[in-house]
């Protein structure tokens, strides 16, 4: 097979038939088949880079494309916490786990339409889920518009750019140019970016850029087997600031702030994806009275994935 041919690591590639360029995880084994013991060092290498960005305390944070909850350790400061996801099956695994604590709000919906207020989150994040947008500006102007004015976005991309793309194109090992701009789907709905095509989105938003991490700069299986995840986590720490100065990582984190003016906090967290009116609980439904449309919860998550049901 010609390396060109070799199919890249992708987890998930299947779309979902009733929503056009969404990455379906309903159902999917992720958790087991992917956070094996082999990346035990890129979930370390993530959660230290949080870790430094991250506002350890706020009212309210929402993960945008939390999967089953991987990182829900790092927002024990904030006093709500939203996790929002496509996949039910995950958002499921991630309450199984906390069942009880009320800080925790689950919300099956899609990130490029969410169903939260405006400026009523300090902290907002996507780890690992944008490389499946094929609209990443959506979910970007989103990610923007709930943060309240000066609230962090923390970002995580699957950067383009990086050193063994770049070694593999020099070769003529790889088609693809990893200085161009535009975002390269490598598999069905898996993408990789270049810094400058984020940057410029999260400016279009309304975000302002204002520290960077290189993640994962020491992907490679001998480095991982011979040194173990703890001793190369421990060696990216040290490497972090010279090579977060131009990434060349497979993984690059920003940290970002949203520049709007400052409007009151709304009091309320659910909005309807529609309008961005307060939304009701009634009945087990969510309840948008301005567009007359309602939503299902089930076993404590807020279902927005349909287009809501009119109310009678
Ligand atoms: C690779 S997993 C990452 C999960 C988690 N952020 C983590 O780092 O462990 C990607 C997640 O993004 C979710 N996802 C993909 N596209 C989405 C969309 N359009 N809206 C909401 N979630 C989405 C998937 O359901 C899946 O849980």
């Amino acid at each position: 097979m010609k390396p060109e041919q070799r199919a890249p690591s992708v987890f998930h590639v299947k779309q979902d038939q009733r929503a056009p360029n969404v990455c379906d995880y309903e159902g999917s084994d992720y958790r087991q088949r992917f956070w094996t013991r082999e990346r035990r060092y890129e979930d370390l290498a993530e959660r230290q880079g949080l870790r430094r960005l991250l506002p350890p305390e706020g009212e309210a944070v929402a993960d945008l494309g939390a999967g089953f909850g991987r990182l829900i350790e790092l927002y024990q400061g904030y006093r709500r916490i939203f996790l929002v996801d496509y996949s039910r099956t995950l958002l499921q695994q991630a309450r199984q786990e906390h069942l009880g604590d009320d800080r925790f709000t689950y919300i099956a919906s899609d990130i490029r339409r969410l169903p939260l207020a405006s400026d009523a989150f300090d902290t907002v994040l996507t780890v690992r889920v944008l490389h499946h947008l094929r609209d990443v500006p959506d979910a970007i102007a989103e990610a923007a518009r709930v943060l309240v004015a000066g609230g962090h976005y923390l970002l995580e991309f699957a950067n383009k750019r990086h050193l063994k793309a770049i070694v593999r194109y020099l070769l003529h090992r790889q088609g693809w140019n990893p200085f161009d701009k535009q975002p390269v789907e490598f598999a069905e709905l898996n993408f990789d970016f270049h810094p400058a095509y984020i940057g410029h989105h999260l400016v279009e938003a309304g975000l302002r850029p204002e520290r960077r991490l290189a993640l994962s700069l020491f992907r490679l299986q001998l480095l991982k087997q011979g040194l173990g995840p703890r001793r190369l986590a421990g060696l990216e720490t040290l490497a972090q600031p010279l090579a977060s100065l131009y990434p060349l990582s497979p993984s690059v984190l920003l940290c970002s702030r949203a520049d709007k003016p400052q409007r009151p906090r709304p009091g309320y967290f659910l909005a309807c994806p529609y309008c961005h009116a307060r939304i009701e609980m009634e009945r087990q439904r969510a309840v948008c009275r301005a567009c007359r449309l309602h939503w299902p919860e089930h076993n404590g998550i807020y279902d927005f994935k349909g287009p809501g049901q009119e109310l009678y």
